[in-house]
């Protein structure tokens, strides 16, 4: 039995040769690869964003302003909209902010200690992802930004899914956040659960704005190794299960064929090198496979290395629940518990972030 995932050969991210002068060239080719076979291609027209209405009030005792802005994007003859929930703690200076994927418009929510990351210093901006697309599987783009992208055709196997949609969205809030002088441009940040934290890995690999990524729970499709799987969710249980329109209708011709992909998942993690990414597993997430989110961090570490950077830094052997490796450029943590973006998972990813960027200063 395998329990650390050595022996679980992966397809090499670096050419023979690598040097960090030719590592945007490989990158560029990686990006179109995962693009093609994973996530699908975005629309190419500039988008411009608009406020369409804004509203704010003071809460938290005063610590903050709560505001909801209803955003409206136009690329192309094509626009659509969604609102974004925000807050920044009231200081002196810009605040790191946290673009928050969320399920539910809900400010506070169950995945989101609002209170406790105004008083971390952070701000948040949150989208609900069912604001941007629905989320009713087997292919419906009847809404939102898949209406407004298909309707009347329909979709190229190479072309975006919901999980590209959701991510565009959170590229227009940070469109919007560069316009606010609260948020602190240099440390934007972006954290997903689940097919949002899939979301939250493909926004950090697409948008290096990004200052940091936070990939939490994230599975099959996300930062978890596919190929040579002996748990968890397989490309066949994707497709099974109607899920496969959050990615490029591509995706499916894998299903059963993973260890045949050019590619696995620790390339998509290593597409946010030099930037910051925070992977977190929880114990009992059998089904999104915590031994193979810490091999992708593990794996794709070499980019880092090879950019001058630290990648994962970790002992050689399988994380333990309630471990954390926060130090490195790439950054893991296991939580102790089911699948959920809890407040410890928070902790663990504000805590991240301040080592982050008290190495800057
Ligand atoms: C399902 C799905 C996962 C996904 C999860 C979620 O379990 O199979 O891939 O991550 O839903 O988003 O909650």
């Amino acid at each position: 039995m395998k329990t650390n995932g050595y022996g679980r050969a992966l397809p090499p991210i670096l050419r023979a040769g690598e040097t960090a002068e030719s590592w945007p060239e490989r990158r560029a080719e990686l990006m179109t690869l995962l693009r093609e076979q994973v996530y699908g291609f975005s629309p190419e027209e500039t988008p411009v964003v608009t406020v369409e209405s804004e509203e704010e009030k003071p809460c938290f005792a005063g610590k903050a302003n709560l505001g909801r802005v209803v955003l409206r994007v136009q690329f192309g003859e094509k626009s659509f909209f969604f609102p974004v929930r925000y807050a920044f703690p009231k200081a002196k200076r810009p605040a790191p902010v946290f673009v928050v994927l969320n399920f539910r418009p809900d400010v506070p929510d169950l995945y989101l200690p609002a209170e406790e990351i105004l008083d971390g210093g952070f701000g948040f901006a949150q989208i609900c992802y069912t604001d941007v697309v629905n989320d009713r599987y087997h292919g419906d783009f009847s809404d939102g930004l898949g209406k407004a992208y298909y309707e009347g055709r329909a979709r190229r196997p190479d072309e975006w899914g919901k999980i590209g949609m959701w991510a565009y969205a959170a590229s227009r809030a940070i469109d919007w956040l560069y316009t606010r002088e609260e948020a602190d441009r240099a440390h934007i940040m972006v954290i997903g659960h689940s097919r949002l934290g899939k979301t939250a890995l493909y926004a950090g690999m697409s948008d290096e704005r990004i200052w940091a990524t936070f990939v939490n729970d994230s599975g099959a499709g996300g930062a978890s190794i596919a190929r040579h799987k002996e748990t968890g969710e397989t490309i066949h249980d994707i497709a099974k299960n109607g899920l496969w329109d959050w990615f490029a209708d591509n995706y499916r011709r894998w299903e059963n064929r993973e260890a045949e992909m050019p590619f696995d998942m620790h390339f998509a993690v290593a597409m946010i090198a030099p930037r910051l990414v925070c992977v977190g597993s929880a114990e009992e997430d059998a089904w999104a496979e915590p031994e193979g989110e810490c091999l992708s961090c593990r794996a794709a570490s070499e980019v880092w290395e090879l950019l001058g950077r630290r990648g994962l830094e970790m002992p050689d052997r399988a994380a333990v629940s309630g471990e954390s490796f926060l130090t490195g450029s790439v950054g893991y943590q296991m939580r102790s518990g089911t699948h959920f973006l809890s407040r410890t998972d928070w902790q663990k990813y504000m805590e991240f972030a301040r080592i982050h960027i008290n190495e800057e200063t």
